[in-house]
């Protein structure tokens, strides 16, 4: 796993980090997903860590989604929150997701050093779902 730099993570506030500490620690809907029917691996090319994103759906909505795969602090609890932020929900609410939906929901600033870190885990799910066009490519734009 790789280890963050600490100066990426000066004037966070402690509560949320303790909540992403806790997400990366205890990753929630982590492991695969047999029977899943769509699934889809992909890998930050800045650092090489990749995560696959597994999911079963039913009647147009994510019953179960399983993320697995290795990474930093900030993108396996991303990957952590936005499983638990897709179960249940419509599947249409993948294209609807944005990149400040995923920030907002990570709740602590993220520089421009660990953008891709904390959106690697919603570039999955969106090309898994719909394919590399849907995603905008550039995390910072
Ligand atoms: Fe690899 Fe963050 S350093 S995903």
């Amino acid at each position: 796993m790789t280890a963050p730099n600490p100066n990426d993570l000066l004037d966070v506030d402690p509560l949320m980090m303790d909540v992403l500490l806790d997400h990366y620690k205890h990753p929630h809907n982590f492991g695969a997903l047999p029977g899943a029917d769509i699934v889809h691996a992909e890998g930050n090319p800045s650092c090489g860590d990749q995560m696959e994103i597994a999911l079963k759906t039913k009647d147009g909505t994510i019953e179960d989604i399983r993320f697995q795969g290795k990474g930093c602090i900030i993108s396996q609890a991303a990957a952590s929150i936005l499983t638990d932020m897709m179960k249940g929900e419509r599947l249409d609410r993948v294209r609807e997701l944005t990149k400040d939906d995923m920030l907002e929901n990570i709740g602590i600033p993220i520089g421009p050093m660990r953008l891709k870190c904390a959106l690697l885990a919603l570039k999955v799910l969106k090309a898994g779902v719909y394919g590399q066009a849907e995603w905008p490519g550039e995390e910072d734009d």
